[in-house]
């Protein structure tokens, strides 16, 4: 729950980060001047556009133009909210929350979960020495070493075993006095039906822990050994245990996620292992329950870019139709990793080899093609009939695609596939309006690029907003040139109201900084303004010039305005069209009397 944070508080979080360095954790920068470069981690760059001011603690990107100060960094990078940068900052600086008064009910809430933590530590350890150190434990080692796991693995997965017994955790537990609540909380061991007392949960089972990213125990998988159902017995949902938000292997795989630039999803607990075992460490797996969106954005935080490899099976196959449509909600980049005949990623590795593995993994097809592949593989396209019902149910996927360039190659390939011409895909798709979500993109895109087009009269009007971040009485003189309601850019004029409120109010200008009331627009073309190179010039001399310019577009428009009036009243024999022309002369010669001047 988000709560408010004091000005001081995320003042002082500011103060005390250094956004070189932040951003350096993240980013390759190399120092030009007062002026970081590196290449954008926003968006894919050979070179260098995405730029670092640290005088001003700003980010800029030249080229996708997304920019703001630290927490906007944050929060972007690691697909967090504003909010929750500020804190995160806050924890990797050490400084402590505002102080607040917990509630009684916090406080209670906060020491059951220290104790379910430390429970589950205790409970993975028992698990692990039955397994390693106990006669219990052979059966489970047996069964560990038959499926080629072998004990360095073990103990990187701080794996275990749950001895064929009915108590053996209860009693060993209640001789260390654990509460027996805390344990009928954590679900490792259940109340009987008949009588008193307790047995436990897991009985002749492998443990699989399942940690945090943090690497702290949050609950348990047990594999039966023997037949019998389930097949795997987990953890109840606790306040650890959220199987729609945890993935399994996080706390091993979030390096090589970041490093590989992809995480790997699969959907088996032996999966992961077997997969992480093979030298492929970048792999998670979700709880046995449907990919979620918390897990995907848990993903992104470490890589933009996420490869399901689900079992080839259809159970397998329909999993990964509900995954990608969860992930298609973010801006994930997606994959997906193909295997052969009715295998999933364990047995596949057990069977072919880590080697073959990688080779599959590279080998990943994008959600289009995967989605095409897949009415493929139902259709029966030998018939003219079936090759049409294969477009009706294609047209909706060429649609989806958002890129026009990559619109056109998957139409020249459905149209190779089906043997039907190219044009008449093009005049379905316009006619059945599938792309109509996309229509809209596209204006947006043109938009875009329409704003990105740096016209001098924008460059002006950065160059006045940094005047007036670094010399706010400027403002008086700036609106008595060009009224802040004539500024002809929208966002320009937005960040300078907001600068001339805070100005008029006797604060700081430079609280605008919260940035929360700019839009992210208003944010990045702030950031643009401050972060820019204004060459070797004289702020000052370049400020005068710029204002020039704006009041002489002013003063265009201003003319326009009266010369229209004038030519109107002239029409209708109103006499009054004398003072129009007056005013409009006025304005011409103050025009002519700028030319001059540049
Ligand atoms: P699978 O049935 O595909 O099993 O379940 P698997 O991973 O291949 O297991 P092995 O190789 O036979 O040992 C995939 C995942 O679904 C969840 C588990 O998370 C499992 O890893 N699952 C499956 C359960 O939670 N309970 C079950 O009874 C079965
Ligand atoms: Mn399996």
């Amino acid at each position: 729950m988000a709560m408010f944070l004091p000005d001081e508080f995320v003042e002082r979080v500011r103060s005390e980060s250094d956004l070189v360095s932040v951003v350096s954790t993240y980013v390759q920068l190399k120092r030009k001047g007062n002026r970081y470069w590196g290449c954008c981690p926003f968006h894919q760059e050979d070179t260098p556009s995405f730029s670092v001011k640290p005088d001003d603690g700003f980010f800029y990107c030249f080229g996708c133009h997304t920019g703001g100060n630290i927490f906007k960094f944050i929060s972007l990078i690691e697909n967090i909210s504003y909010y929750e940068a500020i804190l995160f900052q806050a924890e990797r600086l050490n400084i402590p929350l505002p102080e607040r008064e917990k509630t009684p009910a916090e406080i209670a809430r906060d020491k059951k979960r220290d104790e379910l933590r430390e429970l589950h530590e205790m409970a993975g350890k028992f698990f692990h020495n039955c397994l390693t150190m106990t006669n219990y434990g052979k059966a489970g080692l047996a069964y560990f070493h038959k499926r080629g796991i072998g004990d360095d693995i073990i103990e990187e997965f701080q794996l275990g075993f749950a001895p064929d017994a009915w108590n053996k955790l209860t009693d060993a537990f209640a001789k260390r006095g654990v509460n027996t609540e805390l344990l009928l909380e954590s679900g490792l061991v259940v109340k009987r039906q008949q009588g008193n007392g307790e047995y436990d949960r897991f009985r002749n089972r492998v443990m699989i822990p399942i940690m945090d990213e943090r690497g702290r125990i949050c609950g348990f998988g047990g594999r039966i050994i023997a037949e019998g159902n389930p097949k795997y017995l987990n953890s109840p949902e606790t306040m650890l245990f959220n199987k729609r938000k945890l993935l399994f292997g996080l706390d091993k795989a979030h390096r090589h996620i970041s490093q590989a630039g992809f995480a790997l999803v699969v959907e088996g607990y032996m999966d992961v292992i077997s997969v992480f075992a093979a030298g492929i460490k970048n792999v998670v797996a979700s709880l046995g329950t449907a990919f979620t969106v918390d897990q995907c954005k848990k993903l992104l935080r470490y890589a933009p870019a996420i490869y399901f490899c689900y079992d080839s099976d259809n159970a397998g196959q329909e999993a990964i139709a509900r995954a990608l449509g969860i992930a298609g909600e973010t801006n994930a980049q997606i994959k997906v990793v193909q295997l052969p005949d009715g295998k999933d990623p364990d047995e596949f590795i057990q069977k072919y080899g880590a080697e073959e593995f990688r080779q599959v993994v590279s080998k990943a097809i994008s959600v289009v093609d995967f989605r095409l592949k897949h009415i493929m593989a139902h259709s029966d396209v030998s018939g003219l009939e079936g090759r049409l019902r294969a477009l009706t149910e294609m047209l909706p996927v060429l649609g989806d695609i958002k890129n026009s360039a990559e619109r056109s190659a998957y139409v020249s390939k459905v149209a190779k596939l089906l043997s039907v011409s190219e044009n008449d895909i093009l005049v379905e798709l316009t006619k059945k309006g599938h792309w109509h979500g996309t229509r809209q993109t596209d204006t947006r895109n043109v938009e875009n690029v329409v704003r990105q087009v740096d016209d001098a009269g924008r460059r002006a009007g950065r160059v006045v907003i940094r005047m007036v971040w670094e010399e706010p009485a400027v403002l008086d003189h700036f609106i008595s040139m060009v009224p802040l309601e004539s500024v002809p850019d929208p966002v320009h004029r937005q960040i300078l109201s907001g600068l001339n409120e805070k100005f008029r109010a006797g604060e700081p200008v430079k609280d605008i900084m919260s940035l929360s009331d700019l839009g992210d627009e208003a944010t990045a073309e702030l950031s643009r303004s401050l972060v820019e190179d204004l060459g070797e010039e004289d702020i000052s001399l370049l400020y005068e010039a710029c204002v020039r310019q704006l009041r002489r577009s002013f003063l265009a428009s201003q003319y326009e305005v009266h010369s229209m009036n004038a030519e109107r009243l002239h029409q209708q024999g109103d006499a009054r069209y004398m003072d129009e022309l007056a005013a409009s002369q006025k304005i011409k010669q103050e025009m002519d009397e700028l030319q001059s001047v540049d």
